[in-house]
């Protein structure tokens, strides 16, 4: 879900719905603006479905120049137009819209609301209800706010904005684990949950930390801290350009970031090697590297798949014992640690929430931290003690692939770094500079014959009920990341398998033509894993062969271009994405925005 605001500028409508647009990408069901002119004369508009249909609500009488909009990724209450945020207060006067979820809601609407009458089934609805109580109770506006932040319980996620007929120009802002940035205009200023929806307006952008309240108006930002004391924080500035989140020519972002993923390689490549072929990464955070006897990796859904890879990188050529975490497992149920860990954050987006909630826990315990990511001066970027970018270029399609092989390039990159300062003889053997600009070249190869991927998945998915994807070592790792594409976005149940492992119960799924592809890149289980595809074939399943060139026959259908075992997954990725894609696109589905999901998940 996301969250912009605009005090100051006549345009508010517009700057609202633009930016809400520019979020879209991230998944939501309903969305909503609130506007109102100077006097507080406003107009509520919400709507189920996409911003364009919002738009499409937004009459020529809807003016005003200080207004707050919300896109709604459904936690408590089904998606509706009454769930739509921005929520009112009984009396009218209050509007707000939030990200995250308040834990104790029902507890608070227990103790505080049993005589207001509800409109919707919402978390949020709860907060601005409490302040229109509190503020009819004789409290002013600011601290009728802080009472409610101050009853919302530890464990709740936020980030508020809310709006107050009475004050029509102010904008009430607040935060706890959910991002929120206020953007510096000239004469105006905005408000969002990511840069990216009010790039159009501002570069300039200040971070808000937990606790803080903050007010805006035109040509004021005030930031009090929990003292009431005002605050002075510098603006940071963004330099993304908006025309790189442009789709071009392309039919879907999805197939356009697929494509790119060669020139991610090689971007990559530039970014961290200088002109004598050395690696250029921070000493400081190499130091600390070196001081680690373990590392974890902490990531969420497709970063967790980079994870897995990153651990045979780690482990086999540099040698240090590497675990990878699912993140919202290792909040709460933290393994035993080694004596002196060092953690790996590996998020596109910078801002999951079961992520960050692993490095809150991570800071308080005082380890230190590396965060990767694609988005400079992330939540989790800020709050790490490192980071890496992953310099892949905004990554809109909610299904995530050219951060995928940028994260596991880049942890290739790092291990390289690691183990040339310790001196280890496998690392320094390892030209990943080369290594990657051939994956590039291997990429290219791949996407160039997407019509022949597109051409199997009509023959094998387009109708299918389930699929599986099976392999050994890295290859594991890539079934895992290859079965969570094709089900994110074409629906089909698929599971990611060890092949030696299917056998143990998971064949009994296998009917007369069940898809099973199999992925064959580690010349030491290769012949394993046939074997493993024979069982299958013998029981019906239809088997498609993805192997690399050194380890292909003439029976397999995709062969991919050879690359080191340990980078495979760089190159095997590319048709799974490519099969993923054109089964949904076959199927009729909106490949781009999958049903149900979102690309930043800012919950727990
Ligand atoms: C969401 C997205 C996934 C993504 C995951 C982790 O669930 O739909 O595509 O892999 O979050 O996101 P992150 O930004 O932390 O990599």
């Amino acid at each position: 879900c996301g969250i912009v605001g605009v005090t100051g500028n006549s345009n508010a409508k517009d700057i609202l719905l633009d930016g809400l647009e520019q979020l879209e990408y991230r998944g939501y069901d309903s969305a909503g603006i609130y506007v109102n002119d100077q006097h507080g004369d406003g107009f509520l508009v919400k709507e189920k479905g996409r911003i364009a249909d919002l738009r499409a609500l937004v009459g020529d009488e809807v003016v005003g120049s200080t207004g707050i909009g919300h896109t709604r990724w459904a936690t408590h209450g089904v998606p509706s137009v009454r769930n739509a945020h921005p929520h009112v207060s009984a009396n009218g006067r209050f509007f707000l819209v939030h990200n995250g979820v308040i834990g104790n809601f029902a507890q608070l609407r227990e103790t505080y609301l049993q005589d207001v009458e509800l409109k919707s089934d919402t978390d949020t609805e709860i907060i601005v209800q409490l302040v229109g109580k509190f503020s009819d109770e004789g409290l002013d506006t600011l601290a009728a706010f802080r009472k409610v932040l101050s009853l919302v319980d530890e464990s709740s996620s936020y980030s508020f904005l809310m709006m107050d007929k009475e004050q029509p120009e102010k904008l009430f802002v607040a935060k706890n684990k959910s991002p929120l940035l206020i953007g510096v205009g000239d004469g105006f200023n905005v408000v969002c949950s990511d840069a990216v929806a009010m790039l159009t307006q501002t570069h300039d952008f200040i971070e808000l930390t937990d606790g803080e309240v903050v007010i805006v108006t035109p040509d004021q930002i005030k930031i009090l801290d929990e003292k009431d004391h005002e605050i002075k924080r510098k603006p940071f500035h963004v330099d993304t350009d908006p025309a790189a989140a442009q789709k071009g020519a392309y039919p879907h972002y999805m197939l356009k970031e697929i494509d790119e993923q060669p020139g991610v390689m090689r971007t990559l490549v530039q970014e961290y090697f200088d002109a004598s072929g050395n690696v250029k990464i921070d000493q400081d955070l190499l130091d600390t590297l070196g001081q680690a006897d373990r590392l974890y990796i902490v990531a969420a859904g497709t970063s967790y798949h980079a994870g897995l890879v990153g651990k045979e990188l780690f482990e086999k050529l540099a040698g240090i014992p590497t675990e990878v975490h699912v993140a919202s497992e290792f909040a709460y149920n933290p393994p035993l640690l080694s004596k002196r860990p060092f953690f790996i954050f590996l998020t596109q987006s910078g801002e999951t929430a079961d992520s960050r909630q692993v490095l809150t826990q991570v800071n308080e315990w005082g380890y230190p931290s590396l965060t990767i990511t694609n988005v400079p001066n992330s939540t989790l970027s800020r709050e790490a003690s490192y980071t890496l970018l992953l310099h892949a270029g905004p990554e809109i399609a909610v299904a995530s692939t050219k951060a995928y092989t940028a994260q596991i390039a880049l942890e290739a990159i790092l291990v390289k770094a690691y183990g040339e300062a310790k001196g280890i003889q496998k690392v320094k053997d390892f030209d990943v500079a080369s290594e990657l600009t051939k994956v590039a070249n291997g990429m290219q190869e791949l996407v160039d014959e997407k019509h022949n991927v597109e051409q199997i998945a009509k023959e094998m998915l387009s109708t299918t009920r389930n699929a599986f994807y099976i392999g050994r070592g890295v290859d594991y790792a890539l079934a895992q990341e290859a079965a969570l594409k094709l089900k994110e976005v074409s629906y089909v149940q698929t599971e990611g398998f060890a092949s030696g492992e299917l056998k143990h119960g998971t064949i009994a799924l296998i009917e007369e033509g069940t898809p099973v592809v199999a992925i064959i890149t580690d010349p030491k289980t290769a012949a394993h894993t046939r074997s493993n595809a024979q069982e299958v074939l013998a029981r019906g399943a239809n088997v498609l062969f993805i192997a690399s060139r050194d380890l292909a026959t003439d029976n397999d259908q995709i062969v991919l271009p050879e690359v080191d075992p340990l980078l495979s997954p760089l190159v095997s990725v590319v048709p799974t994405q490519l099969l993923a894609y054109y089964t949904s696109i076959q199927r009729g589905y909106d490949v781009d925005k999958p049903r149900n999901l979102a690309k930043s998940v800012t919950v727990e």
